[in-house]
């Protein structure tokens, strides 16, 4: 009997665990998760918006992870954006506000220093998209 539980025991481990590990392995991994977290919240392209970033010259004043030479210090980095509670201390972090001040920062807060960067609405969904892969 003892034999036999041993036994049950030995093929648990050596069987079922490797087994379920292999289950957990298929998970993707976290950067894979929040890439497509951020496209179903939003409905950009995070690869368009990234480039985007690029072009208008955000990392003059932030600092933002995945950008290359994004060390800006005149604007709040926006590491952890995605995680954020309020944009700039404004309006609560959603989507449709986060579009709505990349088109136009003094529109939503009039006293920021944020200037309007020109941004059509499908560029900022577009950049919002890859904000909020950054959890
Ligand atoms: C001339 C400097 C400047 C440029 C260029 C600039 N920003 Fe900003 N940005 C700021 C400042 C300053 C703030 C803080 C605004 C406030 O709190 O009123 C800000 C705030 C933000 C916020 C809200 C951050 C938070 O912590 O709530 C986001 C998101 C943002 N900027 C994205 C961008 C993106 C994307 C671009 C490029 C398209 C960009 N910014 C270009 C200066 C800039």
């Amino acid at each position: 009997m003892r034999e036999r539980m041993r036994a049950r025991a030995a093929l648990l481990g050596g069987l079922l665990l490797p087994a379920l590990a292999a289950v957990g392995g298929c998970e993707r991994p976290a950067p894979v998760r929040a890439r497509h977290a951020a496209v179903a919240l939003v409905g950009g392209d995070p690869d368009r918006g990234r480039a985007l970033i690029q072009r208008f010259g955000c990392k003059a004043c932030h600092t933002i992870p995945g950008i290359p030479g994004a060390d800006g210090l005149v604007g709040p980095p926006l590491t952890g954006i995605g995680s954020r509670v309020y944009i700039a201390g404004v309006v609560t972090n959603q989507p449709a506000n986060m579009v709505r001040w990349l088109v136009n920062p003094p529109g939503v807060d009039s006293l920021t220093a944020m200037p309007n960067m020109g941004l059509s609405a499908a560029q900022a969904t577009d950049i919002a998209t890859y904000l909020y892969t950054l959890r």
